[in-house]
């Protein structure tokens, strides 16, 4: 692998790319830098922040390289469910081979821009409210969440890197990602 790329914005992808660059030893580059650092059609793990239920940059990495595998950042535990879960019962791979991973981030409003902090404060505000019209029916995992989009959480942990670490240590990998991941959102 030539490098990690990544797209973060408010810094949980970078620091997990960072991480990732010093438990492998392969260099972690942010999408800007990779333009001066890396060639067309360069082997790479793409990391990239969900937005919506879309990654952040995914297109324009498998435009420029050969996305190996990505690691897709959300803030919910299992990445809005459905993503993580299909790519779980696909083995953790696209339908073209690459290899796909979910990690958690955060959630930092004070980090956003005014557009992305806006779309954000319409979510929270809506799974606050779902929460607390449960009430004693929510979960604690719901519980959580609600608590999270209340005063913002930091998730970032070096071991949630551990399998995509064992998969890195595994050497060639031939597939490849083509299509742009989605959920539902
Ligand atoms: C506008 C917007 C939409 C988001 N949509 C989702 C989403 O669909 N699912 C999710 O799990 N997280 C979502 N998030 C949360 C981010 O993916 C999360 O905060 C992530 O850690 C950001 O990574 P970064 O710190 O590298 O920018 C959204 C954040 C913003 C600002």
């Amino acid at each position: 692998m030539k490098a990690i790329v990544y797209t973060s914005q408010c810094g949980h992808t970078q620091r997990y790319a960072r991480m990732l660059s010093e438990k492998t030893g392969v260099p972690a580059y942010s999408m800007k830098e990779a333009r001066e650092k890396l060639q067309l059609k360069d082997e790479v793990f793409y990391m990239g922040w969900l937005m919506a239920g879309t990654v952040k940059g995914i297109q324009q990495a498998m435009d420029r390289y050969v996305v190996r595998g990505a690691a897709i950042v959300g803030v919910s535990p299992q990445g809005n469910g459905d993503l993580w879960t299909e790519a779980r019962i696909n083995g953790g791979y696209s339908d073209s081979g690459g290899r796909l991973f979910y990690l958690q981030g955060g959630y930092a409003p004070e980090k956003l821009g005014l557009i992305h902090r806006m779309m954000m404060k319409t979510m929270a505000r809506s799974v606050i409210r779902q929460v607390e019209a449960r009430g004693d029916a929510a979960t604690e995992q719901e519980r959580r969440m609600a608590e999270v989009f209340r005063n913002g959480g930091d998730f970032v942990r070096e071991e949630a890197l551990d399998e995509i670490v064992q998969w890195f240590r595994e050497g060639d990998h031939s597939g490849e990602l083509k299509a742009t991941p989605r959920v539902e959102f």
